[in-house]
């Protein structure tokens, strides 16, 4: 079985043991994913996964749907969003693609107009989609890179937020997960405007989790160690020399996947986190610990 797939296929057997509709494969895909019976713990609710083309987004969509959810997938990459989106769907999960830049405050609107549309309810939102941004010391960050890192990592989680919160505060209830990182919690050199943007996340989830408990809603942040990605890919592909000294920074001895943060996110949408809001959720291998 691929990493990819475990968190699928354990929510499957689980159903299976307990008599619920028997796992459907997808056959063509790389997923396993089961039409969720009404035991699921999101059997019933829907949302919303940005940046879910790829990565962190990717696995939390698969979990969501395999924890018994409708998510709607939104990502700038309309190929590989729409690809995700479609095998969930073949495999029985109900899962649809929104092509949304999470920068563009009229594209974020028409996100949750649709998401609310095709599901009648908006129950959780996993504002996720970010970018590395530049990797240079601060004072060799340009402008043009501060602006967009912080545009996508940290005005997209909020322009997000804008828009899911009336629905939620309207229903009475909600929650949000905002990924942040480690690097809302510490300092990475070399990676000024993500470092400000993830740490910024965190201070809008705890404002918001202020303002809206009484609302019934609730808004957390995880704080993702390395997690192996194509952003880190990507990272390690520019530099080299980083993959030992992230495999270094986590005294877990190796880096996170994906759906080790999924199923985090899962959890803070699902009523067992019930009492937990304004926290920013390390899972992160030890990396904060130290
Ligand atoms: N991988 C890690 O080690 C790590 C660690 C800490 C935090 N994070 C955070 O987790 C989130 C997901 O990262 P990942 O590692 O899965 O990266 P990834 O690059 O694999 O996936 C990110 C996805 O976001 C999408 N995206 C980028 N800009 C967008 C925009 N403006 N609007 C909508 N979608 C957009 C991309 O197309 C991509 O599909 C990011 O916020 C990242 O900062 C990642």
């Amino acid at each position: 079985m691929r990493p990819s797939s475990w968190a699928l296929a354990g929510a499957a057997a689980a159903r299976d043991a307990s008599g619920d509709r028997a796992a459907r494969r997808d056959r063509r895909g790389d997923v396993e994913v089961t039409a969720a019976g009404p035991a699921a713990p999101l059997a019933g609710r829907a949302g919303i996964v940005t940046g879910a083309a790829s990565g962190i987004g990717a696995a939390s969509a698969r979990a969501l749907a395999a924890a018994g959810a409708a998510v709607v997938l939104a990502d700038t990459d309309a190929r590989a969003g729409a690809d995700a989106a479609a095998s969930l769907a073949r495999a029985g999960a109900r899962a649809s693609f929104v092509e949304c830049d999470v920068s563009r405050d009229e594209q974020v609107r028409a996100l949750v107009a649709v998401a609310l549309e095709r599901h009648g309810r908006l129950d959780f939102a996993v504002n996720n989609a970010g970018i590395e941004g530049p990797f240079a010391p601060a004072a060799d960050v340009t402008e043009e890179d501060w602006d967009r890192t912080v545009s996508v990592d940290l005005k997209g989680v909020w322009l997000c937020m804008r828009h899911e919160l009336p629905p939620m505060v309207a229903a009475g209830s909600g929650a949000i997960v905002n990924t942040s990182s480690v690097g809302g919690l510490v300092g990475l050199p070399g990676s000024t405007p993500y470092t400000a943007a993830k740490h910024g996340v965190i201070g809008l989830t705890k404002v918001a989790a202020l303002e809206y408990s009484a609302a019934g809603v609730r808004v957390n942040a995880i704080c993702p160690g390395v997690i192996l990605t194509p952003m880190v890919e990507r990272l390690i592909v520019a530099e080299p020399a980083i993959e030992a000294e992230m495999h270094a920074a986590e005294p877990i001895g190796r880096l996170g996947r994906p759906e080790e943060v999924a199923a985090a996110v899962v959890w803070l949408c699902s009523d067992a986190a019930s009492f937990v809001t304004g926290v920013a959720l390390p899972v992160d291998g030890g990396y904060v610990a130290r």
